[in-house]
């Protein structure tokens, strides 16, 4: 199996300069946040590395490129092709990363939607996507701070100002994206 500095080389190699940047951004905030909630880093810090290992395929090839490998193709997706860079993401994780470990590719899998019932890995994942340093939104530092202190309260959070900003932007709402977010408020309601 590659270790991980293999893994970053294959990387830089394989997607754009500012999406590097960006890789090795959402790696370093998902490391400070197993941290701050006592989490096994090694999964994490690969899945977070290797979390938009799909972005090598241009939005506009993506629907092209997940076909000719048989990925299944959703409606939100072929209309919204962006989003397919998570299974593009799946894919080249195992096969050209060499990664079997379920709980890794499930958290590529849902970085972009978020999804019901995901492990804190998956949400580490999530949330060090939306909050490294180079990102900048109205509310950023709130997120930021609450998920060093709560991972579900964030993911709350996150899928609120997600849905809003799509809603705002007369976009498509993944039902991944909902199902995460009716699981997560239901709870908060319990
Ligand atoms: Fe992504
Ligand atoms: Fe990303």
């Amino acid at each position: 199996m590659m270790n991980l500095e293999e893994m970053q080389a294959l990387l830089k190699e394989s997607i754009p300069p500012k999406r590097y940047k960006h890789s090795v951004h959402v790696y370093e905030t998902a490391l400070e946040l197993a941290k701050s909630h006592q989490l096994p880093q090694e999964k994490i810090a690969i899945a977070a590395l290797l979390h938009d290992c799909g972005r090598e395929v241009g939005s506009k090839e993506s629907v092209g490129k997940a076909q000719e490998l048989g990925l299944p193709i959703d409606w939100v997706e072929l209309n919204q092709p962006i989003l397919l860079h998570a299974k593009l993401g799946v894919y080249n994780a195992m096969h050209k990363y060499g990664i079997a470990d379920q709980e890794i590719l499930d958290g590529i899998l849902y970085h972009t939607t978020g999804m019901a019932g995901m492990t804190d890995l998956a949400k580490v994942v999530y949330l060090a996507d939306m909050i490294e340093p180079g990102r900048d939104f109205p509310g950023v530092e709130e997120l930021r701070k609450l998920a060093h202190k709560n991972l579900d309260q964030a993911m709350l959070m996150a899928y609120s100002n997600t849905i809003r900003y799509l809603l705002d932007g007369g976009l498509l709402i993944h039902p991944h994206c909902i199902e995460g977010y009716n699981e997560l408020i239901l709870a908060a309601k319990e």
